[in-house]
Parts: structure tokens; C-alpha cells; sequence
């Protein structure tokens, strides 16, 4: 009887032999006008051919499959939304590895003051992660909508001062960032 043919073994790689191929796009929304402006810059990033997981940060446990994070978070008070500076503390030593960009809402109207205030609120927030180094930071108008707001608040002028073409725009920035980056492109196949 003939020997049975031997066959070398097939090698399956490992997940961690593939390189990280997605990109998170992470929010901490309280009335859920952050995790809008997560999902229009999620839809841009798929528009310039990236693979994107849109996921609250509270949500987020491994980060092992991303090749680049995009994290917002809504300001309340002067403060960060926790859950946005949770999830920068919980994953600190992977995003040393890897490129993270930063958004917060909201002032109410984009003039100077107002955006530089703000701005003033989240680096306040990030001044305590000092390994953090985002490629971008920015700060998008934010959204008030009475209705959903208790008293006294409800009491404020409902507006909405996101500017879409703003938002579109520096998640298409991104992108040339991240090819332009040492990040591993999009292309190829998706890791086993
Ligand atoms: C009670 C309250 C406090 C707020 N405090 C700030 C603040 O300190 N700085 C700021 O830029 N925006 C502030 N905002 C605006 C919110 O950031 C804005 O409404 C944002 O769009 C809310 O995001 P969300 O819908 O994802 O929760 C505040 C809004 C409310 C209702």
C-alpha cells in the first residue's frame, strides 16, 4: 500500500501577525449630538476607502485591531465627558502605539472666544495624559436642544452650531494624515 502523501502544514497566522487594518471612531455623548458628528466622520473616513468601527467609548475593551483611533467627546461643566477621559486612561499604552485624533463639542456658536474657551476645557483635559501626543485636536460647535435638558438648563436657547463641511473636512485631513503616516495602509486583505 502506498504511503499517504504528506503534506506540509498549513500555517494559519496568528491575529497578531496581521497588521491593525481598521480605525475606531469613539464617542461619550450625553444627548447624542457627539455620537452624530462621530458618525459623519466615521462615513468620511469609509468615503477615502478606510474600514471603520463607529463604537461609544464606554463600549471600547481591546484596541488591538486598530490601526489608528478617533476619539470625541462632548464638554459639560468645563469638564470632558468621562467617559472620553476613561477611555484615554484605560488604553493609554496602546495609544502610544498608535495615531489618535481628538475632537470635543460643544460651544454654541464657533466665534473666537467662545471655540477658544472650550479648547481651553479639553487641554485641560488632556494635560493629564502625558504620554498622549494626537496628531490633531479640534473643537466642532455643539448642540442645545431645551427639550432634552432639565431645569434650569432647559431654559437655554435651543441651537445647533455644528458645521457639517467643517466636520467632513478635517475627517478627510485625517486620512491624508494617516496615509502620510507610517500607519499600515488600508489596502490589503482583512487579517484572519
Ligand atoms: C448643562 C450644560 C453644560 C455645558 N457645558 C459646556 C462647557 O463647559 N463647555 C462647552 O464647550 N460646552 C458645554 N456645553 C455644550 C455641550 O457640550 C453641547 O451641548 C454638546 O453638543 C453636547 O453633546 P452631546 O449631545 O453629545 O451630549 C454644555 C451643555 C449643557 C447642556
Amino acid at each position: 500500500m502506498a504511503e499517504p502523501t504528506a503534506h506540509p502544514p498549513t500555517r494559519v497566522p496568528a491575529p497578531h501577525d496581521a497588521p491593525p487594518r481598521r480605525v475606531l471612531v469613539a464617542y461619550a455623548t450625553r444627548h447624542g449630538s457627539t455620537r452624530e458628528v462621530a458618525e459623519t466622520i466615521a462615513t468620511t473616513l469609509q468615503e477615502h476607502g478606510e474600514r471603520v468601527d463607529l463604537r461609544a467609548a464606554a463600549d471600547c475593551h481591546d484596541l488591538s485591531a486598530y490601526r489608528a483611533i478617533v476619539l470625541g467627546g462632548a464638554l459639560y461643566m468645563g469638564r470632558w465627558h468621562r467617559d472620553a477621559r476613561t477611555f484615554l486612561r484605560r488604553h493609554s499604552p496602546t495609544l502610544q502605539t498608535r495615531p489618535i485624533a481628538i475632537f470635543a463639542m460643544g460651544p454654541q456658536s464657533m466665534d473666537e472666544r467662545s471655540v477658544r474657551g472650550a479648547r481651553r476645557q479639553l487641554d485641560n483635559a488632556l494635560r493629564r495624559f502625558r504620554d498622549l501626543d494626537p496628531m490633531a485636536v479640534t473643537i466642532f460647535g455643539g448642540v442645545i436642544d431645551p427639550a432634552d435638558l432639565r431645569f434650569p438648563f432647559n431654559r437655554m436657547k435651543a441651537s445647533d452650531a455644528r458645521d457639517w463641511d467643517t466636520i467632513r473636512a478635517w475627517a478627510t485631513e485625517l486620512t491624508s494624515r494617516l496615509a502620510a503616516s507610517n500607519a499600515p495602509t488600508a489596502d490589503g486583505p482583512e487579517p484572519g
